[in-house]
């Protein structure tokens, strides 16, 4: 379960980038995020994923509270994988080392075979020893997200991470993020610019708007 209540932040200039927004996802299931440009999205999965800490308002995940104003959960104790709008994948590294890069504790061969097993699931077969310089746009995209999904993170926070995907491309990524997905506590919020693609993603999708997102009801 994630659960942010009123979370704000503010930034030296202009209005709240995220303004008193509250909302819940409940274990198991999915979350959109549609709105223009500006209007806060990024901010607010940056936020949740506690790599900025707010104004204003609380971060819940599983129960446990993960941000408030004097506090943050540090990203990586929060078992959540995210893809950033911007893929920065490692340039020294390669594919396959880049996928790995957030798993820990896994034997070579389960290492291997697990990478064996997101590159064919993200259609870049063959690439694991390319340098992110050698890969087009929506390839390092791909491989963005298999590197979200690597780890097996309970929840997953997704910033447009299929933009530049031809259709048929990007429905195939969604039903990986699906399948992957299919853990009973799993949850995903999906930010995106696109309707179809967030009614195809999500059970829910929440309209932002200069940082709000209009009341969801009670954080459960
Ligand atoms: N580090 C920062 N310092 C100052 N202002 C910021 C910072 N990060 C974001 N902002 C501002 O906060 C607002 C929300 O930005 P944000 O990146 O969350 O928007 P977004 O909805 O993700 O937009 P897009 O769809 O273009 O990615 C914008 O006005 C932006 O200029
Ligand atoms: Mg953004």
């Amino acid at each position: 379960m994630i659960a942010v209540h009123q979370l704000t932040k503010h930034f030296p200039e202009g209005p709240n980038a995220v303004d008193h927004v509250s909302f819940d996802i409940p274990a198991g299931s999915s979350v959109a995020v549609l709105g223009p440009s500006g209007c806060g999205k990024t901010t607010m999965l940056r936020l949740i994923a506690g790599l900025e800490k707010p104004d204003d308002g609380i971060v819940l995940v599983d129960g446990r509270r993960a941000s408030d104003p004097s506090w943050v959960l540090p990203p990586h104790l929060r078992d959540i994988g995210m893809v950033f709008q911007t893929p920065a994948l490692w340039p020294h590294l390669t594919v396959e080392q880049n996928i790995l890069f957030g798993v820990h504790g896994l034997r070579r061969r389960e290492a291997r075979r697990r990478t064996g097993e997101l590159l064919e699931m993200i259609e870049l077969e063959g690439m694991g020893n390319r340098y992110p310089s050698q890969l087009s746009g929506g390839q390092s995209r791909r491989v963005a997200l298999a590197r979200a999904l690597a780890p097996r993170p309970r929840h997953l926070l997704l910033d447009e991470p299929l933009t530049s995907l031809d259709r048929g491309l990007k429905w195939r990524m969604l039903s990986v993020i699906g399948s992957e997905l299919k853990r009973e506590a799993a949850c995903l919020l999906y930010v995106t610019h696109d309707a179809e693609e967030a009614e195809r993603v999500s059970m829910r999708v929440l309209q932002m708007e200069s940082g709000r997102i209009p009341e969801q009801g009670p954080v459960s």
